[in-house]
């Protein structure tokens, strides 16, 4: 078994960006910038978002940071949106998700101009990737493909058992590994899925994107199977300061044994889903920058 270093590869993939910035300097060009909107004080929404200012500040890209109460109107939200999408300094930004009740999630993700849309979350890029057209891809699923491209895993023709149907990650990741290129059998499982262990141990890689802890167990693995953990459950723990690790979507004592290749969690996708949203950042900068 080998374990996929997500936190390498990513710091790789950070150095060639930060190259790219150098190039951009040196061309008299500006810096890309990416601003972020975080609405309320949600714990995990506060880490990712700090997480990925920090990222910006690595690679040299300047970066904004959005806060507003959770009790902000719909209203007021849709206009801070309008107005990073006519700031001409911005280069990209992201809503961090989830809203609180009362905002229309979907409502804001679609008021964001989508040449802006670094999340790749807005209809007109969704549409754009699942026809093969050029577009921001989610940031979870492009991460993933980097890190199986890296490790020279190869999809062709592979059975992928998708867990998991979101808007964020398994939805873009099946399409993702379907394309030409990827050419991957894809099979997406969800909530209502039937004889799901039977299918699972048919996979030869599995992308457990649900949001169970633990739910993949060694019995639903093949032998020589790739997984991919994307789950990131906060759990309550004695072990650390904070009171709370994160727990993958895998039980990866067991499985860990039976596979060729798995992600760890936390280090495994997690730090690739931030770079990216750089490589997205950085190619609306590139787009726009003259
Ligand atoms: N919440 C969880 N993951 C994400 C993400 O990739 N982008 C945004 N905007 N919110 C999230």
């Amino acid at each position: 078994m080998e374990l996929i270093d997500g936190k390498k590869v990513a710091d790789h993939i950070k150095g060639e960006i930060a190259k790219e910035v150098e190039i951009l300097l040196n061309e008299g060009k500006k810096k890309p910038h990416l601003a972020a909107i975080l609405v309320g004080h949600d714990g995990g929404s506060e880490t990712y978002v700090a997480h990925k200012v920090k990222a910006c500040e690595q690679v040299g890209f300047d970066s904004t940071l959005l806060r507003f109460e959770d009790d902000i109107t719909e209203a007021e939200l849709l206009k801070q949106v309008d107005l990073l999408n006519l700031n001409p300094d911005i280069d990209g930004f992201i809503v961090q998700l989830p809203l609180p009740k009362h905002i229309d999630e979907q409502k804001v993700i679609e008021a964001i101009s989508s040449d802006k849309d670094v999340d790749g979350f807005h209809p007109v890029n969704v549409g754009k990737m699942v026809i093969g057209l050029d577009a921001f891809v989610s940031a979870t699923p492009a991460g993933i493909v980097d890190l199986l491209n890296f490790y020279k895993i190869s999809t062709k023709g592979k059975h992928v058992v998708v867990l998991g149907r979101s808007n964020i990650v398994g939805r873009p990741m099946s399409v993702l590994l379907s394309q030409k290129g990827m050419d991957a059998t894809v099979t997406v499982c969800h909530s209502r899925t039937e004889n799901l262990k039977e299918i699972t141990n048919t996979a030869d890689i599995i992308i457990a994107a649900i949001g169970i802890p633990e739910f993949v167990t060694a019995d639903m693995v093949k032998t020589g199977a790739v997984i991919v953990d994307v789950g990131t459950t906060r759990v309550a723990s004695t072990e650390t300061k904070s009171g709370w690790k994160l727990k993958g979507d895998v039980k990866f004592d067991e499985v860990a044994p039976k596979c060729s290749f798995i992600t760890p969690v936390p280090g495994g996708v997690g730090p690739m889903t931030i770079v990216s949203l750089l490589k997205n950042t950085l190619k609306a900068g590139k787009k726009r920058v003259k």
